[in-house]
């Protein structure tokens, strides 16, 4: 299969020496990238910047603004059959970018902002997608109710929720908790481990969903070996073409 991974934070200039962005780290993004390589899947990782190397088996895509994510992942998602968007897009930037760095002023100083595109809502409501899309829900509190919300609104397929607020769990750590949603409604949690370990339990999950969705040819599976990965679970609903 070919898998669309997005990872890392984004910038979104202020002006030529400021931007404003966000804390991740891109580690569960590339894990996800390692995990679906070692698997023998085609990558291609769309990363903001991180203090990470590329797999060297990746296509490689850098960006750094939510435009320039937003771009990229459209010119490669037709292609793909599962896109995961693990990127933590940043939700506004600023309505003006000024060309000179702004100077220090005695008053205060107002940043007017606005709403980035939102890169998971596009590929959710793309019209006869045929690839699985998958959503991150970084919440610090109802996380269970905020990530259904965002399956529910975003159109995806799969969304996997964790919890942001602790320190050692989530975002700049090597360690995550998750709990992923379907569309069906099941869930399965993965406790708190490495998320090099969470990231090759996801990408068996969502391999076998695509598969199962979209009928995808090069890999076959049976209801039986679904079971296996995902706990209770029932055929997943094909997504209307
Ligand atoms: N996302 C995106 N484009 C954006 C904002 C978010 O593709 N402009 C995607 C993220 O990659 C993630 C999902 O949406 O897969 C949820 O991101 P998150 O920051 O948890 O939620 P938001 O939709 O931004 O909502 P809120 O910040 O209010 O929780």
């Amino acid at each position: 299969m070919r898998v669309l991974v997005t990872a890392g934070p984004t910038r979104e200039p202020i002006d030529p020496v400021r931007y404003i962005s966000n804390r991740s780290s891109g580690k569960m993004g590339y894990a996800i990238a390692e995990a679906a390589l070692d698997a023998g899947h085609d990558v291609i990782l769309i990363s903001g910047p991180v203090n990470l190397a590329p797999p060297d088996e990746a296509t490689f895509v850098s960006v750094s603004t939510s435009d320039e994510m937003f771009d990229a992942v459209h010119r490669h998602a037709d292609k793909c059959d599962v896109c995961v968007m693990c990127a933590a897009v940043a939700d506004y930037k600023p309505a003006k970018v000024s060309t000179a760095k702004i100077k220090k002023r005695r008053e205060k100083v107002l940043l007017e902002l606005i709403p980035t595109r939102d890169v998971l809502d596009s590929l959710g409501h793309w019209q006869g997608r045929q690839f699985l899309v998958v959503g991150f829900a970084a919440e610090t509190s109802d996380v269970q109710e905020n990530a259904e919300r965002k399956l529910r609104e975003k159109n995806c397929d799969i969304v996997v929720a964790n919890d942001v607020s602790s320190a050692d769990s989530g975002m700049d750590s090597d360690l995550n908790e998750v709990t992923i949603l379907f569309r069906n409604g099941e869930r399965h949690k993965i406790l708190r481990t490495q998320k090099t370990i969470i990231a090759r339990e996801l990408v068996k999950i969502f391999v076998k969903s695509a598969t199962i969705m979209f009928d995808k040819k090069n890999v076959t599976v049976t209801e039986t070996q679904l079971s296996e990965v995902i706990p209770n679970s029932s055929p997943v609903p094909r997504v209307a073409d």
